[in-house]
């Protein structure tokens, strides 16, 4: 069982996308039953809140349903629960080291680190573009998936 928790800073618009994007990609691979898949926000300015229009329309765009999602903060207690803590952008990169003293099992990166090019997750909170945002959070996840089956197999 692999675990892994999506983090943003508002846990409404990027990392629930990448939850749901994910959960999606794997269940149509069979796999969903071999993984816990969250998401989290490292402010607490949107807790309790359901997931950004935006998002959720993109979503329903492309057949995935995020209902029910409501934005969560996440614990210091996260890091032990999970196998992997994946940001956004690198000020959740830099936040989550923060609450949990440093990332001593290397267990935090960056969604786009699993691509070739690297770089952040563009946040539609201020652009409000959700579909470049969509565009490389589905990047993100089939490298992060690509890097996990690589990574159990191995
Ligand atoms: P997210 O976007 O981190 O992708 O969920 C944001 C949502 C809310 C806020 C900032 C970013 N906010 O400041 O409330």
């Amino acid at each position: 069982m692999t675990k892994i928790l999506f983090v943003c800073l508002g846990n409404i618009c990027r990392s629930p996308m990448a939850e749901f994007v994910f959960k999606d990609m794997v269940k149509k691979r069979g796999l969903i039953d071999e993984f816990v898949i969250a998401s989290a926000a490292t402010s607490s300015e949107e807790v309790g809140n359901p997931v950004h229009r935006g998002t959720r329309e993109k979503l329903k765009q492309v057949g995935i349903s995020c209902i029910g999602k409501t934005a969560a903060q996440l614990q210091k207690s996260d890091y032990d629960r999970y196998d992997w803590l994946i940001g956004m952008d690198r000020q959740n990169l830099c936040d989550m080291r923060r609450l949990f003293d440093g990332d001593a099992q290397n267990k935090v990166r960056g969604l786009l680190d699993f691509t070739a090019h690297g770089g952040e997750i563009a946040d539609p909170w201020y652009t409000g573009n959700f579909d470049v945002t969509y565009r490389d959070v589905v990047e993100g996840c089939e490298g992060l998936l690509d890097f996990l089956l690589r990574d159990q197999k191995g």
